[in-house]
């Protein structure tokens, strides 16, 4: 495991995430290090590759938090981003480009047909870490969007609902545990 390459990315993604370029405020890293945190139970679970995985989830949303304009098409960036920093730090080449197309395919709402394993666990767990960050959730809908009571209660149950959904079967499974018990707050 490059624990080397890991703990530069942590302290990158930490310093751009405070930068001016971050206009997804304070939750982006708490986001992030979500998706980590779930790509290695994944990784370990589906027998994926577990260093690719946690290199590509620390990296996937890197373009968004580095300049708004690179955020519609973050995963296309993001990719290119990551190739750059990985090449510097020497990591190998094969190796980068697994993590590349993890960070392309990252997205629910663009998905590819066929995924690898590494691919799927860094999808499934971006979807799942919105659980790990319900209180970002709830900052959300009332502070940022000034929601009522109930209207943001709906709002993060229907979102948490949503990135369930998008999980692959296998990931459905494996977090059934996580869902019910989040879910149960907003009934
Ligand atoms: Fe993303
Ligand atoms: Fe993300």
């Amino acid at each position: 495991m490059r624990e080397d390459i890991i703990e530069y990315l942590k302290k990158e993604i930490y310093e751009r995430s405070q930068g001016p370029g971050n206009k997804f405020g304070e939750g982006a890293y708490y986001h992030i290090e979500a998706v980590a945190k779930n790509g290695e139970l994944l990784a370990k679970k589906f027998g994926a590759d577990e260093e690719v995985v946690i290199i590509a989830s620390w990296l996937h949303d890197i373009a968004s938090i580095t300049d708004i304009d690179l955020y519609e098409m973050h995963h296309i960036h993001g990719a290119s981003i990551a190739e750059e920093i990985l090449t510097k730090l020497n990591y190998d080449k094969d190796k980068i480009n697994l993590v590349k197309e993890c960070i392309k395919n990252h997205r629910g709402s663009v998905k590819m047909d066929k995924l690898t394993i590494e691919e799927q666990c860094v999808a499934d767990a971006d979807a799942i870490s919105h659980f790990d960050n319900v209180p970002s959730l709830l900052y959300l809908a009332y502070k940022q969007k000034g929601m009522s009571i109930e209207e943001g209660a709906d709002f993060v149950k229907n979102k948490l609902i949503r990135s369930y959904n998008k999980l692959s079967d296998n990931s459905k499974e494996f977090y059934t545990y996580k869902f019910n018990d989040t879910i149960k707050m907003f009934k």
